[in-house]
């Protein structure tokens, strides 16, 4: 148990989204299959989004991603070459996974490319493996760079015994692939075992693999079945939940449904062997795989040694498990962990320089790390260079009483773990006091309490949106503005020359992957690719299909969740329709603006000509305010615990001024 700061009650049952791996496989398998397949449960991610995307170029019917849909395969001859290039966005699975499928289909091609960082990430692993199976990969890069770009085109293939010395699931699912869409045999050699959901899955749909303890055989002429899929939660991302129960200083927490595949298994292992106290409750077999739920105790923890075989097994968990070990009690040794260097980021690298930055003992090791444990309080600025698990790993550790933790990224969780940062603050209980002062900074101070968020409602032309700017500007906190996520998106629909007529919810969201969002001092601000496109989200065609977009429900899900990761991150000012009532129903303060409809149109008015409007254009404006206000009237209801303030006779100064005093008192109310 840490003794730094002011105790740490964890409390709650969390259920981690779904498991990353077999999401993208569940995609993958359905739009292979002839027949229905329904998925429940599947991740909604960015990085899952972008295999949705890749397959959906490739002629697979797949629907907007949500929580329980079905996709009608064709069989995997009705895939086509993509028309433009494959973009795989921050996700090695995507990439790697369907080089594979592709390398197998005569006559078909597709290029692949990625974000900055998958672009480093090495391809070569797959390049080799499926051009000695007879495919042609090209690397489309700079001379001798073997990573995105990347051109397969694939062809009859013939068989393959590969050995595996990676132990990378990746490799060995894109040459099942390659091999299934051939119908050639495949064996991969596996010293060391890597996760086996491929295996499993296509166990369930018909393909007569052999699986020893040397490895796995495919045999030739398999056919993958249709068979539906509920994908337990990932245990990767449970992981960052068991490490916050076993570092706290009192209660419990409680992970369901989690995917306890021996594969996986290891980070929890490990975690027992530091001596967390957890244990395992209602377990049972869901579609091959064991789930159950993890209920996990604050711990005395102390060091340990991880190496060889049990690093694949922990891989993803590692950044996590020396997060932890920093605060255990002796010394951590990690080996044998190269393949760390080669993730989202290097994460020795990344890992080493954050802890040893935060005031840890750390050393790096060529294939690893060793680390001291303390009970010194942990203070400074994260670097996550995009890394969703180190974001999340140093976010946990902020959640920590005493640590004082900056994070420069916490929206790149959005590729695995979207509502990590709502969960967190859900899961650390009561607010501890002696987190009140944390300091203000440019990066958000992840703390132990859950962030402010002041929610700003009102009917079109209530002045929602600049009353929240000039609130969140005055009291030092960002303001979020939903909207300009409904322009990135739609700017995304209007750049792939898709005719907006035909758009739809899914071919809208297949881009969502290529927008994220970063903290600016002022601002949560939409990224599109990682830019900042704020003079091109501005512009006509996308003023012009906005509205298309945002009438999209399953659009309105999707923004409304990265606007609930912004402001479970840090403390924010967010305006919009349903803020108080449908996004952020725990709110601390909301604030519901009226005005009379003749008044809101002057206003309007107003600042559309630059001018005075005449009395008869405030009358043509009021009447299509009221037609709005009817159509809307079902969306914009105040919250019951909502503060309405009728603005008509007041200045916006005034109205800000109410707000600002409103959100002081909360603030202190809440004793910050
Ligand atoms: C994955 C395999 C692992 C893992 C990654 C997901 C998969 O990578 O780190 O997050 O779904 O197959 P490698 O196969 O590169 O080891």
């Amino acid at each position: 148990m840490r003794v730094t700061g002011t105790p740490l009650t964890v409390s709650g049952t969390i259920r981690a989204p779904g498991d990353k791996s077999i999401s993208h496989r569940a995609l993958i398998f359905a739009a292979m299959a002839s027949g229905a397949t329904r998925i429940r449960g599947i991740l909604p991610s960015a990085d899952v989004r972008a295999t949705a995307g890749a397959l959906r170029a490739m002629g697979a019917r797949i629907p907007a991603l949500s929580d329980d849909f079905v996709v009608h395969g064709q069989g995997v001859q009705s895939l086509h070459s993509p028309e433009a290039t494959l973009d795989c966005a921050n996700s090695g699975t995507t990439a790697r996974l369907l080089a594979g499928l592709v390398a197998g289909l005569a006559g078909r091609s597709a290029r692949f490319e990625g974000d900055a960082s998958l672009s480093r990430r090495p391809m070569r692993r797959v390049a080799d493996p499926l051009s000695a199976m007879g495919a042609h990969v090209t690397f489309m890069g700079a001379a001798g760079h073997d990573g995105l770009p990347m051109q397969v085109d694939g062809a009859a293939l013939h068989g393959i015994r590969y050995v595996n010395a990676q132990a990378s699931a990746q490799v060995k699912s894109a040459l099942l692939l390659a091999g299934l869409t051939s119908g050639v045999a495949v064996t991969i050699d596996e010293p060391l075992r890597s996760r086996d959901h491929s295996e499993r899955m296509l166990l369930a749909r018909g393909v007569a693999l052999a699986i020893t303890s040397e490895g796995v055989t495919l045999p030739a002429g398999q056919v993958v079945q249709p068979a539906d899929v509920i994908v337990p939660s990932d245990p990767s991302s449970a992981a960052f939940f068991v490490a916050l129960a076993a570092l706290a200083d009192a209660g419990q927490l409680r992970l369901e449904n989690v995917c306890l595949n021996p594969t996986r298994t290891g980070a929890f292992d490990v975690l027992q062997r530091m001596g967390a106290v957890l244990h395992v409750e209602d377990e049972c077999d869901v579609g091959g795989e064991r789930i159950g739920t993890l209920v996990v105790h604050p711990s005395t923890l102390r060091g340990t040694h991880i190496s060889g075989a049990e690093i694949p097994r922990c891989i993803d968990e590692l950044p996590m498990i020396a997060c932890l070990a920093a605060c255990a009690e002796g010394e951590t040794r990690i080996a044998d962990a190269q393949e760390l260097r080669v993730k989202e980021s290097d994460r020795i690298r990344g890992v080493v320089e954050n802890l040893r930055a935060l005031g840890a003992e750390i050393e790096e090791l060529p294939d690893g790390m060793r680390i001291v444990g303390s009970r010194t309080p942990l203070a400074g600025h994260v670097v996550t260079h995009g890394d969703h698990r180190l974001a999340m790993a140093f976010g946990v550790l902020g959640a920590l009483p005493g640590n004082q933790i900056t994070i420069d990224d916490p929206g790149c969780v959005a590729v695995s773990y979207p509502t990590f940062w709502r969960d967190l603050s859900q899961s650390v209980g009561p607010v501890a006091p002696s987190m009140a002062s944390a300091p203000a900074s440019v990066a958000p101070s992840i703390t132990g309490s859950s962030p402010l968020v002041i929610a700003i409602d009102g009917p079109a032309a209530s002045g929602k949106s600049s009353t929240a700017q000039w609130v969140a500007k005055l009291l030092d906190v960002r303001h979020v503005d939903s909207g300009a996520f409904y322009r990135a998106i739609t700017f995304l629909a209007v750049e792939s020359g898709e005719v907006p007529e035909s758009w739809t919810a899914a071919s809208v969201l297949a881009h969502s992957g290529r927008v994220a969002w970063r903290l600016t001092e002022r601002s949560v601000l939409p990224l599109v690719d990682g830019q900042d496109q704020d003079e091109a989200l501005r512009g006509a065609a996308v003023t012009r299909h906005v509205s298309r977009v945002a009438a999209m429900a399953p659009v309105r899900a999707w923004v409304n969740e990265q606007v609930r990761s912004a402001g479970a991150a840090v403390d924010v000012v967010v305006d919009g329709r349903d803020i108080g009532t449908a996004v952020f129903p725990t709110a601390q303060l909301k604030v519901f603006l009226v005005a009379d409809s003749w008044e809101r149109a002057r206003r309007r008015l107003l600042q559309r000509l630059g001018r005075r409007p005449t009395e008869a254009e405030i009358a043509t404006e009021t009447e299509a305010l009221v037609a709005r206000d009817a159509q809307d009237a079902t969306q914009s209801a105040p919250a019951h615990d909502a503060v309405t303030i009728d603005t008509t006779t007041v200045t916006q100064e005034e109205q800000v001024e109410r707000i600002v005093a409103l959100a002081r008192a909360t603030r202190q109310r809440l004793g910050r």
